[in-house]
């Protein structure tokens, strides 16, 4: 939901920007802007345009035509007022004095603007993060009649902004008499800062660190209600009572290539071909071996396995994509650990008054690790109380962070909003956790950990040979990309990996997509079904194979095209439907891994048929900062 970046240094400024723009594209692309200032020049320069980034590419001739070494810049997924030249950021209060970037949601801005026009504040835009630019410029005015230096006068007036303001925020700011000076300060909205070295000298803010990546890897992350003062050479952190303070210099050790296509047309589709790796990443370094044989090693989580034996139940918690995971997940722990296990969506969770218990354990799903509602769910446990376990992909993201203890998914960035790999190791984190459960619960006997141990270290292959297979999905995917209804239906396991396949589909397509219960079709949704409807149904679980199959006979009966998954070896499906994909067989509980590659290609190859934007689709972010 909104990148902002930001930079100040030795070189020109604008094609710094426009690059670090161009990585955080997948959080907002909407409108782009930046804004500049020379440091011989009296004023901030800034240009803005609607569209993707290569409009304001082309109207800047790439950052060329900006002159300046320090400047901000920021690309949008609007919130309030539409997306137009207008609404797109910065924002600035009159003659540029104060110049702001957002990524966030200012929650009390018309109380705030209603105030600012009593004292003659005029507003051009229909945005929230105006009524925080004029607020800084009503505050940095009267911090200036009180004759304070520059530094001190900025962030009297950002603290006193901070206070004001309700809401989250990551804030880029310059102000027009500091030339070369750079502020930023956070709440709830992930900002870093980038310190560069050598010939790039300087400082960079940033809402991720692949923006800032080509030009450095050391980074200090900013928590809430934290300040940062930037110069050239320097770099002040304050908190929110001005006190400066000091922060560690992380330093980034994945590559930047890793943010790169590297030859795949988009990263969705490079994004699928990093599962095996990263659900290899994720597994392997929490299975050990010991005495011969081998343990799932959740040491990490800090829980000893007394503590693990006394979970009263498991609360999984997320959005999207991250509760599918949840809702596979809680198969798996229920049938292995015999621990009663809640699936919640995080944006409903907290309005539903839930009823927690003192010994259960809520974890908290999420690839950015910043997802307003995830998070917000994630501090009404821990203000209740309540155990927190964060199963996270970004390192050092708030939710990382502020949950009691993080079991990190290896899968590296993931740029394409459709998530894929996340998915995946998010689900094999989850395995592990729910093998551990089982065994210090006393329901599995060791040779079955073996067993479920040896199955989930054979996964990363055999998604690696669903992969090799991807041509007859493109190929049914070709058929089918004219289509506009499609269900997905399955029992159990298969259930919740319809659901995942189904938010694919629509997602990336923009086809209407349902996913059903197979046996809820009945109680209504069968009379949506028609000639030529496609209906795809999953098939992985034995013992539901038949039931699932003859609710495809049902509606294969009423006019469906249907689309068989299963596992090789259950080959009596092909008397029912019209295209079949096998995947290879593994423990029945482990099958979602397999099973959702395919429908992750189904989605992805119609999405190309159809010439849509795979990894940015219309109106989604990759990160949803807002709730
Ligand atoms: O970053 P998170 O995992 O918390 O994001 C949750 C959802 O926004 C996300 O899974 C979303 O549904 C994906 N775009 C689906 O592909």
């Amino acid at each position: 939901m909104c990148g902002i970046v930001g930079y100040v240094g030795v070189k020109q400024a604008a094609p710094i920007l426009l690059e670090g723009l161009a990585k955080l594209e997948y959080r907002g692309y909407d409108s782009a802007g930046i804004a500049v200032r020379d440091a011989g020049n009296e004023h901030v320069e800034v240009v803005k345009a609607k569209g993707r980034l290569k409009n304001l590419m082309e109207m800047t001739d790439s950052g060329k035509a900006v002159r300046g070494t320090c400047g901000i810049g920021h690309t949008r997924w609007a919130t309030h007022g539409e997306p137009s030249a207008v609404n797109a950021h910065p924002h600035y209060s009159r003659e540029k004095r104060v110049v702001v970037v957002h990524n966030g949601i200012i929650e009390n801005y018309q109380e705030i603007k209603a105030a600012l026009q009593r004292k003659g504040y005029a507003f051009a835009t229909q945005t929230d993060t105006e009524a925080a630019a004029l607020l800084l410029d009503s505050y940095y005015s009267e911090a200036g009649r009180s004759g304070m230096a520059p530094r001190e006068r900025a962030l009297s007036a950002i603290r006193d902004m901070m206070i004001r303001v309700r809401g989250s925020y990551a804030l880029g700011i310059l102000f027009g008499d500091q030339p070369g000076v750079m502020y930023a300060a956070r709440k709830d909205s992930p900002l870093i800062v980038g310190r560069c070295d050598g010939e790039l000298a300087g400082h960079m803010i940033a809402s991720d660190v692949p923006a800032v990546l080509s030009y450095t890897r050391n980074v200090v992350y900013i928590d809430n209600l934290e300040i940062a003062c930037l110069t050239q050479e320097e770099m002040h952190l304050y908190n929110i009572d001005c006190e400066e303070i000091e922060k560690p210099v992380v330093e980034i050790r994945w590559d930047a290539a890793a943010a790169e296509k590297e030859g795949y047309e988009h990263f969705m589709m490079k994004e699928i071909h990093e599962q095996p790796r990263a659900v290899r990443d994720t597994l392997s370094p929490r299975i050990r071996e010991e005495d011969g044989a081998k343990r799932v090693d959740l040491s990490e989580t800090n829980l000893t396995d007394e503590d693990f034996a006394a979970i009263s139940r498991i609360r999984l918690i997320g959005c999207g994509s991250a509760y599918h995971v949840g809702m596979a997940a809680r198969y798996v722990i229920e049938q292995l650990a015999r621990v009663p296990c809640d699936v919640d969506l995080a944006s409903e969770f907290r309005y539903r008054s839930p009823i927690l218990e003192e010994r259960e354990l809520v974890v908290i799903i999420s690839q950015s690790g910043e997802t307003a509602d995830s998070l917000a769910a994630l501090r009404l446990c821990k203000e209740s109380g309540i155990r927190t376990l964060a199963v996270v992909n970004v390192v050092s993201s708030s939710i990382a962070r502020e949950a009691d203890a993080v079991m990190y998914t290896w899968a590296g960035p993931e740029i394409s909003v459709a998530t894929t790999k996340a998915y995946s190791t998010q689900l094999a984190a989850l395995y592990l956790l729910a093998v551990k459960l089982a065994v210090v619960r006393g329901q599995i006997d060791e040779a079955r950990e073996q067993e479920l141990i040896e199955q989930m270290l054979e996964l990363p292959d055999k998604i690696e040979r669903v992969l090799s297979d991807k041509e007859r999905v493109q190929w049914f995917a070709n058929k089918m990309a004219s289509c506009k209804d499609v269900f997905f239906i399955g029992r159990g396991l298969d259930y919740a990996i319809s659901l995942e396949g189904s938010l694919k589909l629509k997602e990336i397509s923009y086809i209407h997509s349902e996913a059903y219960a197979a046996g809820e079709l009945k109680h209504g949704t069968i009379s949506l079904i028609e000639d030529g409807v496609l209906v795809v149904g999953v098939a992985t679980q034995p013992e539901l194979f038949e039931k699932v199959v003859s609710n495809m006979v049902e509606v294969r009966s009423r006019g469906a095209y249907l689309f068989g998954l299963t596992t090789y070896g259950q080959y009596a499906i092909e008397d029912t439907v019209n295209f079949t994909v096998y995947v290879p067989r593994t423990d029945a509980l482990f099958a979602t891994s397999l099973a959702v590659v395919p429908l992750q290609l189904l989605a992805y190859y119609i999405s190309c048929a159809k010439g849509l934007d795979v990894d940015k689709p219309r109106n989604l972010a990759k990160s949803v900062t807002v709730e």
